[in-house]
């Protein structure tokens, strides 16, 4: 019998037994309307008291989790979600819970989940009507749902980049994108020219591909001349920019250098992949967007990456690559050599949502100024020897302590010791660059950020002192 596979060792028995019957119904193992035994007969299956079972069986019914008629017995069913029950803020609560060593911390390593909960949830409703004949039609489709590649082609074509909707391939979020495209063009050793700093999670993705991270060193005067010098010396196999907005700095590449690379991407036929998950999320972009950098050199070997989660939420894991249509059919390959296919449910999800692209990227780019301005002018009064370069876009704060103060790195140390968490400068680079700095994420409640501020003024204070 199904509930004798069910721990029933902790105490009192009464609650061990109720939840081994809800377990059993949660994940299946006993099918909603199946007929239980009566308290009778599971006192004598599992020699327990005839109180203990009628407890827990009358608890298991106030929670939604027993039916129980009369006369005709009791039977399994799953209680209705309560009227008004958010279950995603459960799921934040969860993730956020896992994340500090101290109950109290505050993480400022990444921003507060920005989820635009009334149009996930309106998403999703839409969603739930054609799901069914959806799943009439598709089984696999690795490359993506054909009408979002049609949606994303049409959104670069708008930029100024002509593409087809066989140039997009929609991927598990950004981070698969820039996965398959090292995966194409990287092979154990190879150097890889990034940014200083960096997106972290590429230095990860290099390690896993055995790669070698070359920097492109920190703020060129030209970073295509940098690139060619490298190119002759060096000969990486690609190149990794943040065009859209660097991830850490919130600086935007110039116009002008996004030229110089793809020019001389597509003279040298140098493969080039811009993360442009910031796309409409820098504050100039509110006027107009950007091409990608893609657009400055058609033919050129760019690959192009886009994601849902800096607009929408990191959790849809929606994201797509946008690449020369020579390369596709070696990209769906891999694609679908590593997962099939991205979840269609959460497509179709990202389809209906891209479609309020606009305003969900003017509610972010608002929400990052408020707290850019808010933690700014908490820090000035506070920390007032602590520099940064107000960010263009993103969500971060690239801050630099005084030169002659310790290392960031034991700033951090202590920083965490007062309660906040933090990611130190070398962080962010392939070759311990920037000790001084650190990366500050002020997306947060502001009652959040006062305190945080107050940790880091007393965290500060003992770090100076001991020197
Ligand atoms: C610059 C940058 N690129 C790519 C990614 C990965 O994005 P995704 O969640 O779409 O996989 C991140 C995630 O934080 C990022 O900051």
């Amino acid at each position: 019998m199904v509930l004798a596979r069910q721990s029933m060792s902790a105490q009192p028995r009464y609650v061990a037994l109720a939840a081994a019957v809800e377990y059993a119904i949660a994940s299946g193992l006993l099918e909603v309307g199946t007929k239980l035994p009566a308290e009778r007969e599971l006192t004598a299956i599992f020699g327990l008291s005839r109180t203990t079972v009628g407890r827990a069986y009358a608890d298991l019914e106030a929670a939604g989790w027993l039916d129980r008629q009369v006369g005709s017995g009791t039977f399994a069913r799953r209680p209705r979600p309560r009227a008004g029950r958010i279950w995603l803020r459960d799921v934040l609560d969860g993730v956020a819970a896992l994340q500090p060593d101290r109950p109290d911390a505050i993480n400022l390593t990444s921003s507060r989940p920005f989820v635009p909960a009334d149009e996930l949830r309106e998403a999703l409703d839409a969603s739930a009507e054609v799901v069914g004949s959806l799943a009439q039609a598709w089984q696999y489709a690795p490359q993506g749902l054909p009408h979002l590649r049609a949606m994303i082609a049409e959104h670069y074509a708008g930029r100024g980049l002509p593409t087809t909707p066989e140039q997009i391939l929609v991927t598990t979020g950004a981070q698969q994108a820039l996965d398959l495209v090292f995966a194409l063009h990287v092979e154990a050793g190879d150097p890889v020219v990034v940014e200083s700093p960096t997106y972290h999670g590429v230095l990860d993705m290099l390690r896993v591909h055995e790669a070698r991270p070359v920097s492109l060193g920190t703020a060129p005067e030209s970073p295509a001349e940098r690139l060619r010098d490298l190119l002759v010396h060096v000969r990486p196999s690609i190149a990794y920019l943040m065009t859209s907005c660097n991830a850490v700095t919130g600086r935007v590449m110039s116009t002008k250098d996004q030229e110089d690379v793809a020019q001389l991407s597509l003279r040298e036929h140098f493969p080039v992949v811009e993360d442009d998950i910031f796309a409409g999320l820098t504050f100039a972009s509110a006027a107009a967007l950007p091409p990608p950098m893609a657009a400055h050199a058609p033919g050129a070997p760019i690959f192009t990456v886009g994601s849902t989660s800096k607009l929408i939420w990191n959790g849809l894991r929606v994201g797509w690559l946008r690449a020369p249509a020579s390369a596709m059919s070696q990209l769906a390959r891999l694609k679908g050599a590593s997962d099939l296919g991205t979840s269609m449910v959460a497509q179709l999800v990202a389809g209906q949502l891209l479609a309020h692209a606009p305003e969900l990227a003017a509610r972010r780019r608002d929400e990052s100024a408020a707290a850019f301005r808010f933690a700014g002018g908490l820090l000035r009064a506070a920390l007032p020897s602590w520099r940064w370069d107000e960010p263009e876009g993103a969500r971060g704060m690239w801050i630099e302590l005084p030169g002659d103060s310790p290392p960031a790195e034991a700033f951090v140390a202590t920083a965490r010791r007062h309660g906040v968490s933090l990611l130190a400068g070398p962080t962010f680079s392939s070759d311990g660059a920037h000790a001084h700095r650190f990366r500050l994420m002020p997306v947060h409640p502001e009652e959040r950020i006062e305190e945080a501020v107050r940790r880091l003024t007393a965290a500060w204070r003992e770090h100076v002192a001991a020197d």
